[in-house]
């Protein structure tokens, strides 16, 4: 009988993108089938996040709730940060979990399987080897025209409040061939649109297949180069990039590929100096600023996007009007924005805090109000214009309808046509909301590859 995986994902995008490759992974090497109920479930896994909040509780509290399913043989495993930080600890406290591994191993979880069978004990792999992971993945899953292709794993930025580089382990790039070859291969499965996905995509650096360093020559800006070459691929996103690595050349990379979309989301965390240096971000709010008026001299219609951290040690009225200013100057687009969290091992954890978490909370309040203003103005100035939509798939609630993106991320919906998904169309917007638009696809106007 096919076995079946439950996987429940918390997080970024990169561990979406890691649950994926899990299921990829124990698909080809013992034919799982992914379940939405862990009821049905042989093998359930968590890919935990411990960004923020009290992550580790949270995974404990889901272990309690799974853990009566053990009497009828169910695995469990914990994958991701949590699992990468707390490592056999997460086995003392719930012995009845299986296996414990990192997002650095995922791609040994048959092998872990096979020796928790074999042992009759739980595993624990929490070791960041290298770029091995890579090596040891079946080709992609392809599921519609848009694909996410992960470049790097890691981040060696070390911003104060962030344990990613302690959970995800420093920055490795993916040799140049192995990505251009994914993205062709994608590409021939009929895959539109790639995102390339790492924490710091703008930090990757291109080891050719001989295992030379090309240095400068091989930058992110010359990868979307390649990649804009491949054939079927007609539209690349990124994420995330850093500002402090947003070089010249990455911003005249919008000048030269129009395959790159006219969005970016660039965090910038905060908009005071002083705010910025204690997070150890390495640009100042000036220095931010000019990177956006660069990137708009050569793509006025770029749409940004961010992350913001609201609430940090020491973050006083004048420094959070500072991050509202800076807000009204970018004018961004639908962003994320947190209340600090303080995060065990990070070097902010130990800053002295004496903001209540009231005034926190309600500068938090005003940023986000500001954000949804921001989003709503965008999102009426599309009404009447023609949008180029990737058309992705049917609408979830309505069979006669069919959704897709416009270049800046915003979903869309327009009547269903024969032949209309995984087709680059032309839609004129008629009716826009804060989260989504609608249109109808102009008469013929699908798009050809490039
Ligand atoms: N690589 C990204 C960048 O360039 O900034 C960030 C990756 S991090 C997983 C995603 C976001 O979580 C960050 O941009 C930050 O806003 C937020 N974040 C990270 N640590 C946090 C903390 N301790 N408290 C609140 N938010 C946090
Ligand atoms: Fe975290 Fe800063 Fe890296 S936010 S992921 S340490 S760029």
């Amino acid at each position: 009988m096919t076995k079946k995986v439950f996987i429940k994902t918390f997080g970024c995008q990169m561990n979406e993108y890691d649950s994926d490759k899990m299921l990829d992974v124990l698909h080809a090497a013992e034919g799982y089938e992914p379940t939405d109920s862990a009821d049905e479930a042989d093998l359930i896994l968590f890919n935990t996040c411990s960004v923020r909040e009290k992550a580790q509780e949270k995974v404990f509290a889901d272990l309690g709730r799974v853990k009566h399913l053990k009497r009828r043989g169910v695995r469990i495993g914990v994958g991701g940060c949590v699992a990468s930080q707390e490592g056999a600890a997460i086995v003392e406290r719930a012995p009845y979990v299986d296996l414990v591994f990192g997002p650095q191993t995922l791609h040994r979880l048959p092998a872990l399987l096979a020796a928790r069978e074999r042992e009759g004990r739980p595993q624990v792999d929490i070791r960041f080897p290298e770029i091995e992971k890579f090596d040891h993945l079946p080709p992609p899953r392809v599921e519609g025209p848009t694909a996410f292709v992960s470049i790097m794993e890691g981040c060696s930025k070390y911003c104060s409040f962030c344990v990613v580089p302690y959970t995800r382990g420093e920055e490795v790039s993916r040799p140049l061939d192995d990505v251009l070859t994914e993205v062709a291969d994608l590409a021939d499965q009929g895959v539109r649109e790639v995102t390339l996905l790492g924490q710091n995509v703008n930090a990757w650096r291109g080891d050719m297949a001989d295992g030379r360093e090309h240095g400068e020559s091989a930058d992110f800006a010359l990868l979307l180069e390649y990649v804009a070459e491949i054939p079927g691929i007609a539209r690349i996103r990124y994420t995330t990039s850093h500002p402090r690595e947003f070089t010249p050349r990455l911003i005249e990379a919008y000048a030269r590929i129009p395959k790159l979309v006219s969005h970016l989301h660039l965090p910038v965390q905060h908009g005071s100096d002083r705010i910025l240096a204690a997070m150890k971000r390495g640009y100042t709010a000036l220095e931010y600023k000019s990177i956006v008026r660069r990137l708009r001299a050569v793509r006025p219609d770029l749409a940004l996007s961010s992350d913001f951290i609201v609430g940090f040690p020491g973050e006083s009225d004048d420094d959070f009007e500072r991050l509202m200013a800076l807000v009204d100057d970018v004018g961004y687009d639908s962003s994320f924005s947190f209340l600090y969290s303080p995060r065990p091992g990070t070097p902010a954890s130990d800053l002295r805090d004496d903001t209540p978490h009231e005034v926190k909370q309600r500068r938090l309040a005003r940023l986000q109000a500001r954000l949804d203003e921001n989003v709503r103005a965008i999102s009426a100035s599309r009404l009447g214009t023609v949008q180029r939509v990737l058309v992705e798939g049917p609408a979830r609630k309505d069979p006669t309808l069919v959704t897709g993106r416009t270049e800046c991320n915003r979903l869309v919906l327009l009547p269903a046509r024969p032949g209309l998904i995984g087709e680059m169309v032309d839609v004129r917007i008629t009716e826009a909301t804060q989260r989504w638009l609608r249109g109808e696809a102009l008469a013929g106007e699908t798009v050809a590859a490039g």
